[in-house]
């Protein structure tokens, strides 16, 4: 079967989006490595800590965030583990504890073909019952997947963080990308988050 085909074949099964469980760290943890190896997110194999991410950080991560009341999804296709994304406290001081930063990886076998589109309303979806009111992505500037992706899904462009990354001897730049969750800063919070 040539690549193509099978790409096609695999990208037509159903897909869904679902809360993650434990037993899909292993899967997520191959999706994060092969874009810290190969990938153009704010992740870089330059700098690759000696001892790599392993499954039992992954685990405490998740509970860690579960705790917080914060979304950890996967996308499933096939019922193979696709893609996954999360949000995380955009600052731990207390006075941001409306805002979030989120993370979002799909499977080199299925880019671009529709699970970012499912994954990242969900996860704003998710955010939003969870009454968080401001999203923020830091995004490499030469990813315009990414950029594209986000700014499909009402995030706006509000800052170039000029020359903070350093990749292969290169200095590159990072985007902040923006967007309001339900009432967004135009109305107090409905109701008191402690975290
Ligand atoms: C960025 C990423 C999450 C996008 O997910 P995806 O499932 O490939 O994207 P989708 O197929 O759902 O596409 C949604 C939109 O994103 C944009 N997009 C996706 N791939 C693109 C590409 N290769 N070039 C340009 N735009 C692209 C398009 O606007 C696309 O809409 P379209 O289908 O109408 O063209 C994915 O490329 C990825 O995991 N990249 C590596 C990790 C990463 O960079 N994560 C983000 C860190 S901030």
């Amino acid at each position: 079967m040539t690549a193509t085909k099978e790409f096609l074949e695999t990208t037509a099964l159903p897909m869904a989006v679902r809360p993650s469980v434990e037993s899909d760290v292993p899967a997520m943890l191959a999706i994060y490595e092969h874009h810290v190896r190969h990938g153009q997110s704010e992740l870089d194999a330059e700098f690759m800590a000696p001892d790599p991410l392993r499954d039992d950080d992954i685990k405490r991560r998740r509970k860690n965030m579960l705790r917080r009341r914060l979304p950890h999804l996967v996308a499933e296709r096939g019922g193979a583990v696709v893609g996954y994304a999360y949000a995380v406290p955009f600052r731990k001081r207390p006075a941001y504890r409306y805002a979030v930063k989120h993370s979002i990886y799909v499977h080199p076998g299925h880019l671009h073909s529709g699970i970012g589109r499912a994954l990242l309303p969900a996860l704003i979806e998710s955010c939003t019952q969870e009454g968080f009111r401001q999203m923020f992505a830091y995004i490499d500037a030469s990813n315009m997947a990414s950029r594209n992706l986000h700014e499909a899904f009402g995030f706006r462009l509000v800052g170039v963080l000029e020359g903070v990354g350093l990749k292969y001897g290169q200095w590159t730049d990072t985007v902040l990308m923006q967007r309001p969750l339900g009432p967004g800063a135009s109305e107090p919070p409905a109701y008191s988050r402690t975290t």
